[in-house]
């Protein structure tokens, strides 16, 4: 008797544990979401008043934004590499310290030059942690809830977007742009604080043939030895494929297939056009009524706020109803919001001033916001993670992240060109048009994953089975 009550305290106790140790990971993770999430955000309140400070023309000002999404596609192809050779919480921890030095050297910059050197600097810190920081947690937890942790992820990024938000508007009463890039190497410290705690990620420790250190973090992750030890089994398993990375896509057709998988899934999530969307709000709110600048915040921060409370159903539904149908409904759902935006674009430049349309074009806004937090966002990460074979997966995954920055930047460059030839309305259109054929892909080419472990994923599609099929 008192034998099974030690027994089942020493369980408790080890539940305990491991649940502390997940819930440790997804907070050190979280913290680069975040951090990825702050930097998007920031340049938009500060970008006024930099461009004021140092008098910059509009040529000046595209770099001073864009030179972060340079710097991230930059980590993010690099990363690969040395994530492989050192891993994942090496990794975390180098683009820990770089958030750390880009947010002060931007803060401090005492001329646009360093401060375009600092923003790639940053940039880089953000392609490492955007690169880094869903794969580990995807080689860090169960196929019950993958999808969960990751999502909780995209969340923090969203959180961290509207924290930007807010705290560019407490400091733009008195123009400190300096404290807005400067506040962010707070959480940068914490970040680089917290990955100290971190284990290594049991899949990349295997893969460099460490076993014994792979068991130990398997066991203490979960609260059956059995079960971790099987699943070290269907690791090595999977490492039997002798070549690594580069020369693993040059000769090996299945890797290829999965690499342009997820390279085609981030450029679709960019290709929504959310980004845009984030960009043009403020725009129609205004004309929406919301006029002075304190509503103009109030709008932003709406935005931000149903972007953050959307991807709640994310989380919720992703290891439920699965990848697919969210990402349909997704695209669905922003094709249908960017269509009537536009039209409603459409008629108030054409001289129709009714109060209505302009309320329909910011419920419109916040669908379409909602519609990509709710799916695509989380899910791509979601599923970029998920579908790369293990000895390939740093190289799969740099390449997707790096098309993801890619792309984001090829956005940010075309919209006023786009604008400027066709018409607000028109471009809205063009989003649309793409949403509809990504509803298209979605359902010939992209795979459900939900509730399959990667290993299961990897001997699907080194098998050679359909795109679609590799998580059945
Ligand atoms: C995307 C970003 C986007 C953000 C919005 C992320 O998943 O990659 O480009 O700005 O979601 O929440």
């Amino acid at each position: 008797m008192v034998e099974k009550s030690e027994t089942n305290s020493v369980d408790a106790l080890r539940a305990g544990k491991a649940k502390m140790m997940k819930i440790f990971i997804s907070f050190a993770a979280g913290m680069a979401g975040l951090l990825f999430g702050l930097d998007i955000g920031v340049i938009s309140g500060a970008l006024p008043f930099i461009t004021t400070h140092f008098d910059l023309t509009s040529r000046l000002q595209e770099w001073v934004v864009s030179a972060m999404m340079l710097g991230a596609a930059l980590g993010a192809i690099s990363t690969g590499w040395i994530s492989f050779k050192l891993g994942r919480k090496k990794s975390l921890m180098s683009g820990a310290v770089l958030f750390v030095l880009g947010s002060l050297g931007s803060a401090c910059a005492p001329n646009v030059v360093f401060l375009i050197i600092s923003r790639v600097l940053l940039g880089f810190a953000v392609g490492i942690a955007s690169y880094v920081a869903p794969l580990y947690l995807s080689e860090m937890s169960g196929k019950e809830d993958r999808g969960k942790l990751i999502s909780m992820y995209q969340m923090m990024v969203t959180i961290g977007i509207l924290t930007a938000f807010l705290s560019d508007t407490a400091f733009s009463y008195g123009g400190h742009w300096r404290m807005m890039l400067g506040v962010i190497s707070i959480p940068a410290v914490l970040l680089l604080v917290s990955v100290f705690g971190l284990p290594d990620s049991p899949r990349w420790l295997a893969s460099k043939g460490n076993f014994d250190k792979a068991k130990e973090i398997l066991r203490s992750l979960s609260t059956d030895d059995a079960k971790a030890d099987a699943e070290l089994a269907e690791i090595n398993e999977s490492l039997k494929v002798k070549q690594e990375g580069w020369s693993l896509f040059k000769e090996n057709k299945n890797v290829r297939r999965a690499v342009y998988l997820g390279m085609l899934l981030q450029a679709m999530q960019q290709f929504t056009g959310m980004n845009v969307i984030l960009y043009y709000a403020p725009q129609i709110f205004k004309h929406a009524g919301f006029a002075n600048t304190e509503q103009q915040m109030i709008a932003t921060v709406i935005c931000g706020l149903t972007n953050v409370l959307a991807t709640l159903i994310a989380m919720k539904t992703v290891d439920k109803s699965g990848r697919k149908p969210i990402l349909k409904i997704g695209f669905g759902g922003i094709a249908l919001g960017t269509f009537l935006l536009g039209l409603c674009l459409f008629m108030i430049n054409a001289g129709y001033s009714a109060l209505w349309i302009s309320i329909v074009a910011v419920i419109m806004t916040l669908f379409t916001i909602a519609s990509f937090a709710m799916s695509a966002g989380p899910v791509v990460w979601v599923l970029c993670s998920e579908i790369q074979p293990l000895k390939s997966r740093d190289f799969g995954v740099a390449c997707s992240t790096t098309t993801n920055w890619i792309v984001n930047m090829i956005i940010g460059a075309t919209f006023l060109t786009l604008i400027n030839l066709f018409g607000i309305a028109v471009t809205f259109w063009i989003y649309t048009s793409l949403n509809i054929i990504f509803i298209f892909l979605t359902v010939l080419l992209i795979p459900e994953t939900k509730g399959i472990s990667l290993e299961n994923i990897e001997k699907n599609l080194m098998d050679g089975k359909k795109l679609r099929d590799i998580g059945v």
